[in-house]
């Protein structure tokens, strides 16, 4: 079974994963020799800190091992075939988690695995496992069921949104979800969210109109802009502005939360870190314990 898109992630499998998550989060000790004698290697091809280091967290604290792949001092320099490369390192271990900058990486490379992948993001468009927490993050931090979600910063490129939204459409929330984005004025707004198109109860709104909105969302989900992928510009994308000043914090509902899978740019100043509805480093730990769940989805051999 690959993980490769948040949509393989229907309301089931999810529940089956978070109810591992929070026995894992009540009490770490107890895993610690689950996934003995497991190894998963690490294929990163490009950039990462919370990911790469969170899944291999995961794996020692269950009793794990990893294999980590260094793309440039690999085979690939000899001209080896990607292909070949993952062939080869599914001989050695039980899982591969993978990232790389192409959106078609997986589905060109799936079938030469012999053991699981899980997507750590292909390009701009998904990043399951972070959809993963990110709505473990909500669910455990605003369990109320009617929740309004705004999205803000890179929509267009940013992986984390859209592999948020298909799972919380998968989830059976009821939210209302409002994205923002500096819009050309003449753009509809099917041409810059096609992954938006078939959610009952949400809004586009553009980016000077956040303030305005601001006091009614529960959750804020930001994200930086996605510059290094910006050389496939559509013709029609505007860079977003928006940066969240202190100020604007404070006319938040006061259990609202401010969610952002970082790393974090100007977006979000560091003053915020200390307002109580910033959750973004409890976000990124419960990264950990859904991850270490995931994993003992997928390699326990019971
Ligand atoms: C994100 C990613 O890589 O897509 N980071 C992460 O995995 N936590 C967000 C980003 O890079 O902007």
């Amino acid at each position: 079974m690959h993980i490769l898109s948040a949509d393989d992630f229907h309301a089931h499998f999810t529940e089956i994963l978070f109810e591992r998550a929070d026995k894992i989060k009540f009490c770490p000790e107890q895993w610690c020799s689950e996934l003995k004698g497991k190894i998963i290697a690490n294929v990163f091809y490009e950039e990462s800190t919370r990911t790469r280091l969170s899944f291999e967290a995961a794996m020692y604290k269950l009793g794990g091992k990893v294999l980590t792949y260094f793309p440039e001092k690999s085979s690939q320099k000899k001209g080896e075939s990607s292909q070949d490369t993952i062939k080869t390192i599914s001989q050695y271990v039980d899982a591969l988690v993978i990232r790389h900058s192409d959106k078609d990486f997986f589905s060109e490379h799936k079938e030469y695995s012999e053991v699981p992948i899980i997507s750590a993001g292909n390009g701009p468009d998904e990043h399951p496992t972070q959809a993963l927490l990110d709505l473990y993050t909500i669910k455990k931090l605003k369990p109320e069921r009617e929740l309004t979600i705004m999205f803000t910063g890179d929509l267009t490129f940013s992986r984390t949104i859209h592999s948020l939204i298909k799972i919380i459409k998968h989830s059976g929330l009821d939210v209302k979800l409002i994205y923002t984005q500096a819009l050309h004025e003449d753009r509809t707004v099917s041409h810059l969210y096609p992954f938006t198109m078939d959610m009952p109860n949400e809004e586009v709104i553009p980016e000077k109109d956040i303030p305005e909105y601001l006091p009614k969302v529960d959750v804020l989900y930001m994200t930086r802009k996605q510059t290094e992928r910006w050389r496939l510009l559509p013709a029609f994308f505007v860079p977003s502005k928006f940066i969240l000043k202190p100020e604007l914090v404070e006319t938040m509902k006061s259990d609202a939360i401010i969610m952002h899978p970082l790393p974090r740019k100007e977006e979000l100043p560091q003053e915020i870190d200390d307002n109580p509805r910033a959750v973004y480093f409890t976000q990124a730990k419960f990264g950990l314990y859904v991850r270490m769940a995931l994993l003992w989805f997928l390699l326990r051999s019971d």
